[in-house]
């Protein structure tokens, strides 16, 4: 596969500042590794929003969306475009926010395609600004994709613009929902307010617990999840690092217990890759402010490193 590495150094979505060194902070890693991965890929860098960090928040129960939504405009077009033209996108990006921008820009390349999403993570980022407890965006991109309010919960009245910037967010790219929830499969999923537990159970959405990856071993997971997304054309792999166990993930804004082991995520991650529907890969969330050592990022690169030697063989 001809990869192409989009960089989105943002991190209006999070919680906690510093995700937005965490694309240079993997690149670091790569140095100090002595790898010379970066040189063999292009590479497009997108405009970011940072600067509202410096600015009052207008919704708070959607923190800084305007810039999510030019966000959203920027990333989905350049993942369509990158998908278009027939090259692999690689979405390096500062918090999880920005996969559903990703989720839009692969739709948006193939219309009439089913897209199937592997979402590893710690959280089911499944909020709408009707229901998260914190306003944090990267809370948030999966109800954007399968363009859920989840009304039937609602904790906030949520003020005009921001419910218009919400459509917004649901509508890019004029396709919505843009996957259907039963062509999402959460691995690790283990932290989660009880607005995002009504639609897993509402949907039947699929979640594999660490424990099932820990018993059952990554090469059968991977065989399972294919199988169950196996009506899909289109496959993309989300990995969020706060799916890695707490005690080697301090370097994210929300470390989370009873998490994957590094061998356990790289060896999915690497299995996933192997399948011939899968079209893009995003790692999100190192935040090496948070750090020591710059562990996360390195573990994040070794994840990278793996997957590319493995799409590039197919
Ligand atoms: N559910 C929590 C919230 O909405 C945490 C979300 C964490 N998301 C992430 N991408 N790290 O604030
Ligand atoms: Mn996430
Ligand atoms: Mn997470
Ligand atoms: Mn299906």
């Amino acid at each position: 596969k001809n990869i192409k590495i989009i960089e989105v150094k943002s991190e209006i979505g999070a919680g906690t500042r510093g995700a937005s060194l965490g694309v240079d902070a993997i690149k670091i890693a790569a140095l100090d590794f002595m790898s010379n991965f970066f040189v063999h890929f292009p590479t497009e860098e997108i405009e970011t929003e940072n600067k509202l960090l410096f600015e009052p928040i207008e919704s708070p129960y959607a923190k800084r969306i305007k810039g999510t939504l030019a966000l959203y405009e920027r990333i989905s077009k350049s993942v369509a475009d990158t998908v278009k033209q027939n090259w692999f996108p690689i979405v390096l990006s500062g918090d999880h926010s920005t996969a559903g921008a990703t989720i839009a820009g692969l739709k948006m390349a193939r219309p009439g395609s089913k897209l199937g999403v592997i979402w590893i993570d710690a959280h089911a980022d499944l909020h709408t600004p009707y229901t998260t407890p914190s306003g944090n965006m990267h809370g948030m991109p999966l109800a954007t994709a399968i363009a859920e309010d989840n009304e039937d919960n609602k904790v906030h009245e949520v003020d005009d613009n921001t419910a218009k910037m919400w459509n917004a967010l649901k509508n890019i790219g004029k396709i919505a929902p843009k996957v259907s929830p039963e062509d999402i499969v959460f691995i690790s999923l283990r932290d989660y307010e009880k607005e995002e537990e009504y639609l897993i159970k509402k949907h039947g959405m699929k979640v594999i617990t660490t424990s099932e990856v820990r018993r059952k071993g990554p090469e059968n997971i991977a065989r399972s999840v294919f199988r169950y997304l196996s009506d899909c054309d289109m496959l993309y792999v989300s990995f969020d690092v706060d799916s890695l166990d707490s005690s080697i993930s301090k370097g994210t804004g929300t470390p989370v217990s009873n998490g994957l082991r590094e061998r356990e995520a790289e060896d999915l991650v690497s299995k996933f890759m192997q399948h011939r529907k899968i079209c893009c890969f995003e790692i999100t969330e190192v935040n090496p402010t948070l750090d020591r050592e710059n562990l996360m990022a390195e573990i994040a690169f070794n994840i990278l490193q793996r997957s590319v030697n493995v799409l590039m063989m197919n």
